[in-house]
């Protein structure tokens, strides 16, 4: 790994002076200097720019953007620039276009329109990673590679010709013959035996559903393609250059079919782009859920916001602005859960093309703006707080995410189209934020034995190991969560058989014989007086205490909750959807039970969150409510320098760190 983090804080933006008269070059770097920005991501969707015409390439204006930042003491994170093909690549090579599950071509016009799998594509692009690596590999501006730009955001899914021989030869080297694939993809059913690899291809548009194992085989290879990119793209910098190499992730944004857990080892940082779902009035709690799932991907790592933005965006249905102050709880949530650099898209707001209706950190009205004098002040926050970098973020707990868990949970013909992957992972992490809790999101393989409570949330797929590893978890004395539509099938989407949730079957001492999914709207009541609706089942707790049962509803009487002690520690199934009262309820026992702490008491819609570094820690208060906060803290403020003894304010709407007296707070 390449050392990537500063003496202080990363904080700027996408930079795009392509779109802009060199004049404002000169304003712009001035603007940055008086904003604290310290690092720019250039060059992203240059490549039309920077070779014009195929195998000719025109620096010049590069050199002039890099050696102007760097005479303003403004670093660069240096694009390859291959996010997006200029349009001669599709003009000569239209076999470079990607095509949907249909056969409809997807034109250039817009942006990242190339099949991944392209061998055209693919070497056009390493011309020109090796081109402008060649260049500005020694150039003193230069920290940080950022490799295309959210490779996989717009043609994850290739369903061509080249595509499907790409398909073919990823296969074969996962199961060998044909008859490693047959007995994979269960063809015995519906006629569907495969005699010859021609025969074979990606699940394209078909009269009825698709093979289940084809469609979760074809999301694996498409993760894959794109993560080959990453990999070839990183192999040939990585012979020419010395700084660390990155790309942005698109984690917590609704991105499901890039698996960012299998790509963290081929990047030096994880890097990660952000975006609210601004018509959800919680939207920081969504913030929370990805920043945690960020840093589960970077294995505890501290990792870079690569892009947030600092007001709307253009890309939703209503793009509501950012209220005074939110970007800045917004950016200091995303360092309190573990980012040492704070990046937004983009500089300067565009004047044309599709995202000019997108802020930035230099709106359409210029400097004098709410955001532009914000942005400002984020910047002297982050300096304040350049302390914190390295350190890692305090978590108990940790919740299981696998993007093949999500692939399978989600794929048609299943007992209820109401059930979502996500859902029971955003109750549960959003009722631990409620009670102050900071959580690891990570993948099931992941070392668990630093935690006291493991949660497992629809883990529909689960591998032999994964599933034995949470049972080591909690006869060593841990306490795990496990919900409905769990354990359910092997990896390649076979049913666990002898009753579900099959590979946690015995962990949790229950059986269920039948699942009974819930009309759209129907509510069920439990006799704990819990409100469930969606999803029950006909549950036998043959070797677990029943905590809870349906009090009406298809099954009055069967066990909706339960818990069973193993070994040194207990293990809860619930096999219903909770409301988030009883979900509140729910959690409360188990992290009680765990012996797992909140960060600091803290008052309702006031989120808390430590970082820590040796005998050094960082407790950092965001105030979401209208109503000045009191915490029992002591220790200094950084970003006002106060000392608070004993006791911390923090006004409505504003957000404090307090470094700890080493006192304070036992490690
Ligand atoms: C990201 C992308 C940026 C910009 C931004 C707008 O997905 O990387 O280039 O499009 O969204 O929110």
């Amino acid at each position: 790994m390449r050392r990537w983090q500063g003496e202080d804080i990363w904080f700027g933006a996408d930079y795009n002076p392509e779109q802009w008269p060199e004049h404002t070059w000169v304003e712009d770097v001035e603007l940055m200097r008086r904003a604290g920005v310290n690092l720019v991501s250039v060059g992203i969707f240059s490549w039309a720019l920077l070779e014009p015409v195929p195998g000719r390439f025109e620096f010049g204006w590069l050199d002039r953007v890099l050696d102007l930042l760097h005479a303003g003491g403004i670093s660069v994170d240096l694009a390859t620039a291959t996010a997006s093909p200029p349009p001669w690549l599709a003009q000569r090579h239209p076999e470079t276009l990607p095509r949907r599950a249909d056969g409809a071509i997807l034109w250039p016009g817009g942006r990242q329109a190339y099949c991944p799998s392209s061998p055209v594509f693919r070497e056009r692009s390493l011309a020109l990673v090796e081109a402008v690596a060649t260049r500005y590999a020694a150039h003193p501006a230069v920290v940080m590679w950022h490799i295309s730009n959210e490779l996989g955001c717009h043609n994850v899914h290739c369903y061509c010709d080249v595509s499907a021989e790409a398909f073919r030869r990823w296969l074969r080297e996962r199961y060998g013959d044909l008859d490693g694939l047959n007995d994979a993809w269960g063809t015995a059913f519906w006629s569907q035996r495969y005699g010859d690899w021609a025969e074979v291809n990606p699940p394209r548009l078909a009269p009825t559903f698709a093979n289940p194992t084809q469609q979760l085989d074809f999301l694996r290879f498409s993760s894959d393609e794109q993560r080959a990119q990453l990999r070839a793209e990183r192999e040939a910098l990585g012979r020419l250059v010395r700084q660390p190499i990155t790309t942005n992730f698109m984690i917590g944004t609704g991105i499901k079919y890039l698996d960012y857990h299998s790509w963290a080892a081929d990047v030096d940082l994880v890097a990660n782009d952000h975006y609210l779902t601004a018509a959800d009035p919680d939207s920081h709690l969504g913030l929370a859920l990805a920043a945690d799932h960020t840093r589960g991907v970077a294995g505890g790592e501290p990792w870079l916001l690569m892009e947030h933005s600092t007001s709307a965006v253009n890309w939703q249905p209503r793009n509501v602005a950012k209220t005074p102050g939110q970007l800045r709880r917004n950016s200091l949530a995303h360092v309190a859960r573990g980012a040492d650099g704070v990046l937004f898209f983009q500089w300067r707001a565009s004047r044309a093309g599709a995202e000019k209706f997108h802020s930035a950190l230099v709106p359409h009205a210029g400097p004098e703006t709410k955001v532009y004098r914000e942005v400002c002040r984020l910047g002297a926050d982050l300096k304040a707080l350049a302390e914190v970098r390295g350190s890692r973020v305090d978590a108990e707990v940790a919740i299981l995410f696998d993007f093949e868990a999500w692939w399978g949970a989600e794929l048609d013909s299943h007992p209820s189209a109401d059930v979502e992957y996500a859902d029971r992972l955003r109750a549960l992490h959003h009722s631990l934020w409620r009670a102050g809790v900071t959580a690891d999101v990570v993948h099931p393989s992941a070392d668990l034995s630093g935690y006291r409570l493991v949660l497992a949330p629809t883990l529909y797929l689960v591998r032999d190991a994964d599933a034995e590893a949470l049972r080591a978890f909690v006869e060593a004395g841990g306490t795990a969560l496990v919900t409905y539509f769990s354990g359910i099938v092997d990896e390649h989407d076979h049913i666990r058989l002898g009753g579900y949730p099959g590979a946690f079957r015995d962990l949790l001492g229950v059986r269920t014989e039948e699942f009974f999914p819930l009309r759209a709207g129907e509510r069920v009541n439990l006799d704990d007086g819990s409100i469930a609706d969606m999803w029950t089942e006909w549950l036998h707790a043959d070797d677990a205490e029943v905590l809870a049962s349906y009090a009406d509803g298809p099954l009055p009487g069967v066990p909706a909750l339960t818990r069973r002690t193993v070994g040194a520690g207990a293990a809860f199934y619930v096999g219903t959807r909770l409301d988030t009262a009883a979900t509140d309820r729910l959690v409360a026992r188990l992290v009680a039970e765990s012996g797992v702490r909140p960060a600091v008491e803290a008052p309702a819609g006031v989120e808390v969150v430590r970082r820590r570094d040796g005998g050094r820690s960082w407790l950092f208060a965001i105030n979401h409510t209208d109503d000045e906060a009191r915490l029992d803290l002591t220790g200094t403020e950084l970003l006002t320098g106060e000392r608070c003894a004993g006791e911390l304010v923090v006004p409505a709407g504003e957000v404090a760190v307090v470094r700890e007296d080493p006192t304070a707070e036992p490690a």
